[in-house]
């Protein structure tokens, strides 16, 4: 039986040290917690802008994924920076992005239209020259169409991006167009036997449906899973910190 992938998204990791600018917590920690756990892959998204993950953050999480013979997933703008950056650390899989700098997160798919897939496609071109080794997906919205203009451009995967079908779920409504148009964009896309991966907004409960649908064979979720475990973990941190208060008491005080 085949099971789908995790990818753990901890660019969440790197947005709480950027606030203080210190160097914890260390994003290649949270790397190998996430691979002891299970996980087959890291997702690391380097930002134009650099507000969470930074550029050593790059290689330190690509060391832990080697060490562990797991892959490293590099979410990325199609820039000329980017490919420079990505053609040195050559990356098991590049996930290719839209970047708007004033967006919270990455809002909407890659524009694959009929203005637009010339660019998509070049740069994939110029990243499957610089790095045959190297797989190739992108981000984009879950409609037929879409996977139309897909298969016309050399990339190994598209990744769904599932933000407007998660914040249904949360709010309850309907969900059965979104799951319509997933079973019909895998449709259109499987056939050519390239990867077709999830992600964005998904949480232990709205990926169930997901996973029941049986379509996606890669799911790449961070802000639910970083979430989570401030409230597993919480708990244990306080209890460390008072069984150290409770071993000093104080000295100025009779
Ligand atoms: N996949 C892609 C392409 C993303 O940009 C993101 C967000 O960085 C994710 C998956 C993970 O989304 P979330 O953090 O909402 O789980």
């Amino acid at each position: 039986m085949k099971y789908p992938r995790l990818g753990v998204n901890i660019d969440h990791v790197a947005t709480i040290r950027q606030q203080r600018g210190e160097f914890y917590p260390e994003v290649f920690r949270a790397a190998q917690l996430s691979l002891d756990a299970g996980a087959e892959q890291i997702t690391i998204h380097l930002r134009e802008d650099r507000r969470h993950i930074q550029d050593h953050d790059v290689p330190e999480v690509h060391q832990v994924c080697k060490k562990n013979k797991k892959l490293l997933n590099l979410e990325m703008g199609m820039t000329d920076e980017m490919l420079q950056i990505a053609t040195l650390e050559k990356p098991d899989w590049i996930c290719l992005v839209p970047e708007k700098r004033q967006e919270r997160t990455t809002e909407g798919g890659l524009d694959v239209g009929p203005s637009q897939i010339e660019r998509v496609r070049h740069f994939c071109d110029a990243l499957k020259k610089n790095l045959p080794q190297t797989k190739i997906s992108l981000f984009v919205e879950g409609t037929p169409e879409v996977m139309k203009q897909c298969l016309t451009v050399n990339c190994d995967a598209v990744e769904i991006h599932t933000g407007q079908y998660a914040i249904d779920f949360l709010h309850q409504k309907d969900l059965s167009h979104h799951l319509d148009m997933y079973k019909k964009s895998w449709e259109v896309f499987h056939k050519s036997g390239r990867g077709f991966h999830a992600g964005h907004g998904l949480t232990l409960e709205s990926v169930l449906p997901l996973l029941e649908q049986g379509l996606f064979e890669e799911y790449n979720i961070g802000h639910w899973i970083i979430s989570e475990a401030v409230f597993v973990g919480l708990g244990e941190v306080v209890k460390q910190l008072k069984t150290l208060m409770e071993k000093h008491p104080m000295k100025g005080i009779v």
